[in-house]
Formats: structure tokens, sequence, C-alpha cells
């Protein structure tokens, strides 16, 4: 059971493991790293994910260079998405998959030990409250 103390912030975020995450088989060792740092995974399911919701879900950077190679990616196979729930879940999330680049990734991360390059790096977790709030609502479609 997760201890939830008074001045936790109680929080969620939505993890995606990306396809290369499936394809290698280390999505068992990944949601196994949420649950060891103290999360729930509230919410679990293996879709495909389209060109049209990988371009909702990665909207911010529609202007980037790297978003149609990103597109491409997200969609390349099927994906694992999560919401994971416990105190300052989405900070907490982040710390343990590692920064964007997993060749910069430090090992014990989940983008370093799993993950390739700065694009093909394994797992999504949201960037902020309003980021989490959007995405749950864009994936399983239901209020916050
Ligand atoms: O996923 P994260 O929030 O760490 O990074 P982001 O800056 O929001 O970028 C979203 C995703 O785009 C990354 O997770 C990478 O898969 C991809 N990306 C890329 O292909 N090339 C970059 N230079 C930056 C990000
Ligand atoms: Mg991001």
């Amino acid at each position: 059971m997760i201890q939830i103390s008074k001045n936790k912030n109680i929080e969620k975020s939505l993890i995606i493991i990306k396809p290369d995450g499936i394809q290698k088989r280390v999505a068992g060792k990944i949601i196994s790293r949420f649950e060891d740092a103290g999360l729930e995974i509230e919410r679990m399911k293996m879709i495909r994910i389209d060109e049209e919701l990988a371009g909702e879900h990665y909207k911010e950077h529609r202007k980037k260079s790297f978003f149609g190679s990103l597109l491409k990616y997200i969609c390349s196979g099927p994906v694992i998405i999560m919401v994971v729930r416990g105190p300052e879940a989405i900070l907490k999330s982040r710390e343990i998959m590692g920064p964007t680049d997993s060749r910069k990734a430090p090992s014990g991360t989940i983008r370093g030990d799993f993950g390739e390059d700065i694009t093909v790096n394994v797992v999504h977790g949201s960037d902020s409250p309003r980021s989490a709030e959007r995405e749950v609502r864009l994936f399983f479609g239901e209020n916050f």
C-alpha cells in the first residue's frame, strides 16, 4: 500500500511504454520500476496509436523538425498506456525515466537502461499537472 502522508501531493501521470519497450520485451520491468517507486497503477491498456491520436498527444511539438519521425516511431507498434498515481507522481515518474536523450540518461533510469537515443527513448511521462489532465482525458476519455 502507498503511504499517503498529509503533506505529500498526490498526483496522476500519463505514462506510455513506447513501441520499442514492447518489442524489446521490457514492459514488465518498466511497469515494476513505477510500482517500486511507490506509484500505483490506476489504469492500463495496450493499444496501437494512429497518426491522428499521436498528433494530438504531441501537438506542442508539431512545428519541430523531429515531429514526423516522432509520429512514425510512436505509431510503429503497440504501446501500453498507464495512469500512475501517488505522491509527486509527475516528478517522480520523470526522475525514474531519466532525461529525454537515452544516451545521456544515467544507468538505473528507465531510458538509461532500455532506451536507444533522443527519439527512441522507451517511455513517455506527463510533464505537468495540466499535461497529465489533458493526456489522461485524451487516452482514457474520462474525467480526471
Ligand atoms: O518525452 P520528453 O518530455 O522527455 O521530451 P519532449 O521534449 O517532450 O519530446 C517528446 C518526444 O519527442 C521525446 O520523448 C522523443 O521521443 C522525441 N524527441 C525527438 O525525437 N527528438 C528531439 N530532439 C526531442 C524529442
Ligand atoms: Mg514532453
